[in-house]
C-alpha cells in the first residue's frame, strides 16, 4: 500500500521566534572585535538586510563613541528595532534614550541588574530587595521613555528561582515587555535552562503579558544547544551575534540558531523571520571589519562547512546532495568561491557585487577600490568574491590616523634588507628607511620608527585568499599596548606591502580604542 505523504508543516503553524542581534554590543565587547562607528553601521546595515527584529546597537553610556553610534544607528537603520543597553540607574536610562529615541517607536531600552546570590553579595553588595526595588525603578523609568522596554536579570540561570520568578512578575508590572533569562556565565546545559523557562511559565502569573528571552554564553559550548531548549520551554526571542562573537567564549551564534530553525523544521515548530541567504556575507564583513576569523570547521560560515573532502562523500554528493548535505551552500548564502568578475567588467558590476557582499562605498572610494580592482584583473587571471571582499574592506576603512604611501625595499640572499617607508600622519606625508632582518622586518620597523607606536607586535601570520601563485597574500597582525590588543588585516599580491597594510590597520584600529576611553562597568 502506498504510504501517505508527511503532512507538511504549514508556515504559518510554526511560532515565530524574534532575533535579537547584539553583535554591536556583547559582541563588540569581546578582546579584538572594537569597532568604529562607521563599521559599526555597515554591520548595522547587513543586519537589516539580515532581517533581525532587534539590533542591539552598544552600551551608550559608556563611552562617548558608543553613544554616537547607537545616535548613528537608530537615525539610519529602518525596519528593526535598535535596542542601548543600561545598567539599572537613571543616568545610564537616560543616557540611552537620548541615543535611541531617533529610532521613534523602535527604540527599545534595555536594562538589566544582576540577581544571583553571589552577584548581588559579592559585585553589587545590595541586599535582594534592594536589587528588586533598583530593578522596577529601572524599568518604571525608561517605560517613562517608551513602552518597549527589555528588562534583563543579569547571571538569571544561577539565580534562586522564586527570586528570580519574584523579579519577573515585578518588572512586567512596572512595564517591561521583554524579560531576558541571560545564561551570563555559560553555565547551564539544556535540560536544566528549558526547566529554568518552564518554571518561570508556570509560576509568574502574569508571563504572558511579556516575551521571554533568552541569551546565553558559550563557555562550555552549549549556547546554541541552550537557547533550543529555552524556545522549546517556551521563550520567544533569542539574543546571539555573528560569528558567535562575544565574552569570552561568545555568544549564541546567529548563523547556527537561525539554520537549525530552518533545517529541524521537521521537529521545530518555530520559524524567524532571517533572509538566511545574507548569512555567509554577514559572517565575512565582520571578519573583514575585526580581522578576525572563524575557524575553517565553524558550522554555517566556516571555510570547510560545505566542502566535501573524502571520495566517498564527494561521490555521494555528485549522485545526490541530500546525501551528506543537509542544507545547500545557497541558502547561507554561499556562491561557492565564484568567479564573479574579470578584467572587461564594469564599475556598475563591480560596484554592485560589493553591495551584495555588504559594501556600499562613497563615489571616492569607490573609484580607489574599482582602480584596485583593474589592477588585480590584469595581475590574476581570476578575481573571486575573496578578492574583492579583501579590496573593499581596505579602501571602506575610514579616518583613519596613519595611511601607507610608498614602499620600497632592497633584500636578496646576500643583502641586508633596507626598506623606504611613505606614511602619512593626518594628512601629512613622513617618510624614513630602516635596516632589518628580511624584508617584512625592516619595512615595519620603519613604521614603527614614524609612528612612534610602542605597541608591541604579538602574532604575525600570512595566508593567502585563494589558490595559485598569483592569490592575493592575507596578512594578519596582533599587536598590544597596555591592556589593548588588537588585530590588523592587510592583503596585496605583494607580501610586504600587505604586512605593511595589516600594520598599519592595526596601529590605527590601536588608536581609535585608546581614543574611546571605555569606562570600566
Ligand atoms: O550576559 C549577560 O548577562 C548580558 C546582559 C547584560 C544581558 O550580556
Ligand atoms: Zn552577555
Amino acid at each position: 500500500m502506498a504510504k501517505a505523504p508527511a503532512k507538511k508543516q504549514k508556515q504559518d503553524d510554526r511560532k515565530i521566534i524574534r532575533i535579537f542581534d547584539t553583535t554591536l554590543r556583547d559582541g563588540e565587547q569581546a578582546p579584538g572585535n572594537s569597532m568604529n562607528i562607521e563599521e559599526k553601521l555597515r554591520i548595522a546595515r547587513q543586519l537589516q538586510k539580515l532581517n533581525v527584529d532587534v539590533i542591539e546597537a552598544g552600551f551608550p553610556i559608556a563611552s562617548d563613541g558608543d553613544f554616537e553610534a547607537v545616535k548613528k544607528v537608530a537615525q539610519t537603520i529602518k525596519g528593526p528595532e535598535i535596542a542601548g543597553l543600561c545598567r539599572s540607574s537613571e543616568k545610564d536610562i537616560d543616557r540611552a534614550w537620548e541615543a535611541l529615541k531617533y529610532a521613534g517607536d523602535k527604540g527599545r531600552i534595555h536594562t538589566f541588574i544582576a540577581t544571583s546570590d553571589i552577584h548581588m553579595k559579592y559585585k553589587l553588595q545590595m541586599e535582594p530587595a534592594k536589587v528588586l526595588a533598583s530593578a522596577v525603578k529601572a524599568v518604571k523609568r525608561a517605560a517613562s521613555y517608551t513602552p518597549n522596554v527589555e528588562f534583563s536579570c543579569e547571571d538569571a540561570v544561577r539565580t534562586r528561582l522564586p527570586f528570580l520568578a519574584e523579579v519577573v512578575e515585578a518588572v512586567i508590572n512596572a512595564g517591561a515587555t521583554t524579560v531576558n533569562i541571560p545564561d551570563t556565565v555559560g553555565y547551564t546545559i539544556p535540560f536544566e535552562y528549558f526547566n529554568i523557562i518552564k518554571y518561570l511559565k508556570d509560576n509568574v502569573p502574569n508571563i504572558d503579558k511579556a516575551i521571554i528571552s533568552v541569551h546565553c554564553h558559550n563557555d562550555l559550548g552549549l549556547s546554541v544547544a541552550n537557547s533550543i531548549a529555552a524556545v522549546q520551554a517556551g521563550a520567544g526571542q533569542v539574543e546571539c551575534t555573528i560569528n558567535g562573537i562575544g565574552e569570552r567564549a561568545g555568544n549564541c551564534s546567529l548563523e547556527e540558531f537561525v539554520m537549525i530553525l530552518r533545517t529541524r523544521k521537521d521537529i521545530l515548530p518555530f520559524a524567524c523571520n532571517v533572509a538566511t541567504e545574507h548569512l555567509t556575507p554577514a559572517s565575512r564583513l565582520l571578519t573583514s571589519i575585526t580581522g578576525i576569523g572563524v575557524q575553517p570547521n565553524k558550522a554555517i560560515v566556516g571555510a570547510n562547512a560545505f566542502a566535501h573532502e573524502a571520495g566517498i562523500h564527494q561521490h555521494g554528493v555528485l549522485m545526490e546532495k541530500s546525501t551528506y548535505e543537509i542544507m545547500t551552500p545557497e541558502s547561507v548564502g554561499l556562491s561557492a568561491n565564484a568567479l564573479v568578475l574579470g578584467k572587461h567588467s564594469g564599475r556598475h558590476a563591480f560596484n554592485k557585487r560589493l553591495m551584495e557582499l555588504g559594501y556600499e562605498l562613497d563615489d571616492e572610494k569607490l573609484n580607489r577600490a574599482f582602480e584596485r580592482f583593474k589592477t588585480l584583473a590584469d595581475l590574476k587571471k581570476e578575481v573571486f568574491d575573496e578578492d574583492l571582499e579583501a579590496i573593499a574592506a581596505e579602501e571602506s576603512r575610514l579616518e583613519d590616523k596613519y595611511r601607507l604611501g610608498h614602499i620600497t625595499v632592497t633584500c636578496g640572499s646576500f643583502a641586508v634588507a633596507t626598506a623606504t617607508v611613505q606614511l602619512e600622519i593626518n594628512g601629512t606625508p613622513v617618510r624614513t628607511a630602516e635596516l632589518g632582518d628580511g624584508p617584512v622586518d625592516a619595512t615595519l620597523k620603519a613604521i614603527k620608527k614614524l609612528t612612534k607606536t610602542k605597541a608591541k607586535l604579538i602574532q604575525y601570520n600570512v595566508g593567502s585568499i585563494t589558490g595559485g601563485t598569483d592569490a592575493q597574500g592575507e596578512v594578519t597582525v596582533r599587536v598590544a599596548e597596555g591592556n589593548h590588543t588588537v588585530v590588523g588585516k592587510g592583503s596585496s599580491t605583494d607580501i610586504i606591502e600587505a604586512s605593511a597594510k595589516a600594520y598599519v590597520h592595526a596601529l590605527n584600529r590601536l588608536n581609535y580604542k585608546q581614543a574611546r576611553l571605555i569606562e570600566s562597568l
